[in-house]
């Protein structure tokens, strides 16, 4: 496994491949690897001849009271996990290499990077779409794959990809979770042991939506209440947003159907956790 921190290097790496029509298959984290991480990279070694992983912590898609500076930072675990998945590179560039003085470039995908976390992390979508631009332009990958715990995300990419024409294919993989539910994160790290049980909250509103869904309940508001009522039965937890969007468009919905997507944000205690579901989809 070959580690890069030079963007350089990293695509004259990827050159050699491209000509001799060898799949490059990219994962782009911000490291702290979990078994989340490893499913894309598990899934980019099926689907690539060469699998690529980036770590990197993004300052530019952090607000100013956010965690860039505490969040969790393991590199040697990172790279034992992704050498056990299989991984060929691994590109790991400093801020001022990704950032050099003078930059002042940005891509930003307009109308899906408004609601839900865009509406709570000012600018946090805008940073997203211009590392992953960056990122594709240095790794130059054909297959790109990212998770539906961060939907959003996921939907601002593929938009991205299909209005910019990036000749990237986007797999969106299923969220990873705990035995007992909660969504794996990184940003998990920072649960005391009891926030860590007050955390089920999350997957526990998902789950009593899901049921009422699956029971007949269509009305959003009826919906949105018995959402809220799980995560304010836990003292610990503090509600961002409990919405439901169409999961295309994420325009806001009054009645829901199978292709509706409920996205939480929720703080426990210091640390904010977001989960999701599209109600019609497996789980
Ligand atoms: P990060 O939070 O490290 O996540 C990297 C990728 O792993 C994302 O595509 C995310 O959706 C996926 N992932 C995280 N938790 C997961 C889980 N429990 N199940 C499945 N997939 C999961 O997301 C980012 O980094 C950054 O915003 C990035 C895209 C790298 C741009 O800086």
């Amino acid at each position: 496994m070959k580690i890069i921190n030079s963007i350089r290097h990293m695509q004259a790496l990827a050159i050699a491949p491209e000509r001799e029509g060898r799949r490059i298959a990219f994962v782009p984290t911000m490291g702290y690897l979990h078994e989340g991480h490893a499913s894309l990279l598990r899934e980019g070694r099926k689907r690539g001849d060469v699998l690529v992983l980036s770590i990197f912590v993004n300052p530019i898609q952090f607000g100013k009271n956010e965690d860039l500076d505490s969040y969790p930072r393991d590199m040697e675990r990172d790279f034992q996990l992704a050498d056990a998945c299989g991984v060929d590179i691994v590109f790991i560039p400093s801020a001022a290499e990704m950032y050099p003085h003078g930059f002042q470039t940005g891509v930003a995908v307009r109308e899906l990077s408004q609601p839900l976390c865009g509406a709570r992390r000012p600018g946090h979508f805008d940073g997203v779409a211009t590392v992953i631009t960056k990122l594709f332009n240095i790794v130059r990958p054909d297959v790109a794959l990212f998770g539906c715990k961060d939907f959003q995300q996921l939907t601002v990419i593929r938009r991205m990809t299909e209005d910019l024409n990036m000749p990237v294919e986007i797999v969106g993989m299923p969220i990873v979770r705990e035995a007992d539910g909660l969504a794996l994160s990184s940003r998990n790290a920072y649960l005391s042991p009891s926030e860590r049980q007050s955390a089920l909250c999350l997957y526990h509103a998902i789950t009593k939506v899901r049921e009422l869904f699956a029971a007949g309940e269509r009305s959003v508001a009826v919906l949105a209440r018995e959402a809220r009522a799980v995560i304010e039965g836990e003292s610990a937890a503090a509600i961002d947003y409990v919405e439901f969007r169409d999961g295309a468009q994420l325009q806001e919905q009054e009645q829901a159907d199978s292709s509706t997507l409920l996205a939480l944000a929720v703080k426990i205690g210091q640390t904010r956790l977001i989960d999701n579901t599209v109600l019609g989809e497996e789980f």
